[in-house]
């Protein structure tokens, strides 16, 4: 049987790739039956329309508040049943509404060693603190930013490489591990 995932997604959506290509692919046993992406902008939507992945585009702005969105995202979800929802680059925090319902079996993927350099820019926030190594996580998701519990965690040594370099660097990284956090909790 193929679980099912649904990607939270903001922008440019390169982690969404890695998943679904590794879906199509067969290494993992899994389909990505659902894009949620809050900029209708995104790059993230092409993606998806490559890979025939139905999306939901909303504009919170358009809502009273987060609750009213994430009610409307929860009854899009239920209409089938979802084993894992992966956060990749979803920009917004998620309130109770989602986690009553799916706590634990949310996760994202960050581009630090948490938990140092939580929130925005966590790459260039460890490139310019001189920390000689850092690297990427995988970690369930509560209410806090980048705070729930740790999944799994690869360095990355920084050496003396440029910023462009090492984002390059953690992005190769974060395609790979994304998809081992996966495996192992589906
Ligand atoms: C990644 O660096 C991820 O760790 C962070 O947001 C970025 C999303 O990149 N949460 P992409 O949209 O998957 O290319």
């Amino acid at each position: 049987m193929y679980k099912k995932i649904a990607i939270f997604a903001s922008g440019n959506g390169s982690n969404f790739e890695a998943i679904a290509q590794a879906c199509a692919n067969g290494r993992l046993n899994a389909e990505v039956v659902l894009l949620i992406c809050d900029n209708p902008n995104a790059l993230v939507i092409k993606r998806a329309e490559k890979f025939n992945i139905p999306v939901f585009k909303f504009e919170p702005k358009t809502y009273a508040n987060k609750a009213e969105y994430e009610t409307e995202i929860v009854q899009i979800l239920k209409k089938q049943t979802i084993d894992l929802i992966c956060l990749a680059g979803y920009m917004r925090l998620v309130s109770e509404v989602l986690l009553n319902e799916y706590e634990g079996k949310i996760i994202n993927i960050h581009p630090s060693l948490l938990p140092t350099f939580k929130g925005l820019n966590a790459i260039e926030q460890a490139y310019h603190s001189g920390v000689k190594i850092t690297g990427v996580t995988t970690h369930f998701v509560d209410k806090t930013i980048d705070g729930g519990k740790i999944i799994d965690q690869v360095s990355v040594a920084i050496d003396n490489c440029e910023l462009q370099e090492l984002e390059e660097k953690i992005h190769a990284v974060e395609h790979e591990l994304y998809i081992q956090t996966i495996k192992k909790l589906l």
